[in-house]
């Protein structure tokens, strides 16, 4: 029992007995595979104080692991993963049961490290409240900090720069490109493995041109030299290899770089390594007085807590241009073994494996333009134009060409929407909890639309519908009966 004067340890509906996660089995020879991997369920871990039990909403799925596991990698940021650990990495939780004293409330969404399992139980002061209504809880995993200070405190990228981004589709890259051009950025180009990626990467990130890294293509020096013929002022390299050398040959004097990944040693097809070294002309270096700066982000920041460059959230919040995951369907595979199902990206990125652990929804149908979302969700592009006015529906991203784009997640939501209004909730009923619709199972509505207003002072909603139609239904009855008994004693026609 607590004494009165400490608070209660609070917490939401009993969480069930086991969870899933997903264990390293055996550290790969090359790419990671299935067999590398397996799922394993497991006792929902007990908090102890000071701890917090959570429900993974997403996490990551992130090419560095690939790099950690067997004997790590010395000076990483990230601990060695060995045959038996459960893999891990940034997530977004939402609160099961908050240690006494938290300001952490059930229900509310953190972000944390414990990725890759369903429940985590999570030291309070490791929790970030995500707090400020990103439109999509996923937007919170994206690397927009990161690409942002590597652009901005790396390169010092300037307006007019011509700005070359390695690994240019993944999750850094597609972030990098949009906020490139958001700085002010001249020309911006970038590098990519198919065609097919290469013209999305044009028509809705934001890049002037783009590379190709595959076999059959020329040399990336001589694609680079076209691309960008008056030289490039800034390097953002997710990749080195190949593409660094031919970054320093294209250089203009005094050009920044700002290395960011190695991802042709961590992906190598033939032998991952976390290194990738390189052969580059250390006199171009010196003759073109480059900057080259290593940049190492101290691990994944949740965009839109505390002091975010606004830019960043804009990109992240899906205001800015992604591709969808189906660009590069082996990309999860290549990077998680055993990720297919319920993985998706986040706002604004291409090539993330943000992986939904709760709802497991396959959203890999990709973006949809207005009119299929419409008639995905049985109504009309006009009908959809109105709930993202009237707030029952984010805004949703949208290609450089303005045409919205819509998920089957937000399908899904049209369809509850839609749901709500026939059962006889109002449109202002069901904007009171638009927050809470995405929680909703499909069969059921939001557990705390229909709480009692005792829970929350918020809650109540499908209550009191439901109390007026019961005095709707007792009026209606009433006149009923008085009717019918006009009509017995009436004298009778005829
Ligand atoms: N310094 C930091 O603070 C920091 C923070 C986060 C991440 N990183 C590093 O930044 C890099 C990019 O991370 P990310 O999250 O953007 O990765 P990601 O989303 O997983 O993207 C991976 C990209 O790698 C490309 N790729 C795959 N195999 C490759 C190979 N053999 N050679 C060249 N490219 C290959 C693919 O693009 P295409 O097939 O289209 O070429 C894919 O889009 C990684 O090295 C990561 O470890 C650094």
């Amino acid at each position: 029992m607590t004494s009165p004067s400490q608070p209660t340890p609070t917490s939401t509906s009993t969480p069930p007995r086991t969870s899933r996660e997903v264990r390293l089995v055996s550290v790969p020879d090359t790419l990671p595979r299935p067999e590398n991997l397996a799922v394993v369920e497991t006792p929902v871990p007990e908090p102890a104080a000071g701890e917090v039990l959570l429900r993974n909403r997403f996490f990551h799925v992130f090419p560095a692991l690939r790099s950690v596991m067997g004997d790590g990698v010395q000076d990483a940021p990230l601990p060695p993963l060995r045959p038996g650990d459960t893999l891990f990495g940034a997530a977004i939780g939402e609160v099961v049961s908050a240690p006494a004293g938290s300001t952490l409330r059930p229900g509310d969404l953190v972000s944390h490290w414990h990725g890759w399992r369903e429940y985590a139980v999570v030291p309070a002061s490791e929790c970030v409240p995500l707090g400020d209504g990103l439109p999509d809880p996923a937007a919170h995993l994206s690397q927009g900090s990161t690409a942002y200070d590597a652009l901005t405190d790396g390169a010092d990228v300037r307006p007019g720069d011509t700005v070359f981004v390695s690994g240019a589709a993944g999750s850094l890259g597609s972030m990098a490109g949009q906020l490139a051009r958001l700085l002010g950025a001249g020309r911006v180009v970038g590098s990519t493995s198919t065609r097919a990626k290469a013209d999305r990467l044009v028509a809705e990130l934001g890049y002037d041109a783009v590379l190709l890294r595959g076999r059959d293509d020329d040399p990336i020096a001589d694609q680079l030299a076209k691309a960008a013929p008056d030289g490039i002022d800034v390097f953002f390299d997710n990749v080195g290899g190949e593409q660094l050398r031919a970054a320093v040959a294209a250089a203009r004097p005094g050009a920044r770089f700002v290395l960011v990944g190695a991802l042709s040693g961590q992906l190598s097809p033939v032998r991952p390594s976390p290194h990738a070294p390189v052969e580059i002309d250390s006199f171009a270096v010196i003759l073109k007085r480059l900057r080259i700066r290593g940049f190492s982000g101290a691990g994944l920041r949740a965009v839109g807590t505390g002091g975010m460059d606004r830019t960043v959230r804009r990109v992240a919040a899906g205001r800015g241009h992604h591709l969808p995951p189906r660009s590069d369907p082996g990309h999860r595979k290549r990077s998680a073994g055993v990720v297919r199902r319920g993985s998706r990206q986040a706002p604004g990125h291409c090539d993330r494996g943000v992986v939904g652990a709760a709802d497991a929804q396959d959203l890999d149908g990709g973006a949809m333009r207005i009119g299929d979302a419409a008639a995905a969700a049985g109504t009309t592009a006009r009908a959809l134009r109105f709930y993202e006015q009237r707030g029952l529906l984010p805004a949703p991203t949208r290609t450089m060409a303005g045409y919205r784009e819509y998920t089957s997640r937000d399908v899904s939501r049209v369809r509850l929407v839609r749901e709500l209004l026939a059962l006889g909730l109002t449109v202002e009923d069901v904007r009171g909890c638009a927050d809470w619709l995405d929680e909703c199972a499909a069969d059921g509505l939001p557990k705390r639309c229909a709480a009692t207003a005792a829970t929350s002072e918020r809650a109540g909603i499908a209550e009191r519908r439901l109390a007026a139609l019961d005095a709707e239904i007792a009026r209606l009855t009433e006149t009923r009966d008085r009717l019918a008994a006009r009509m017995n004693t009436s004298a009778p026609v005829g």
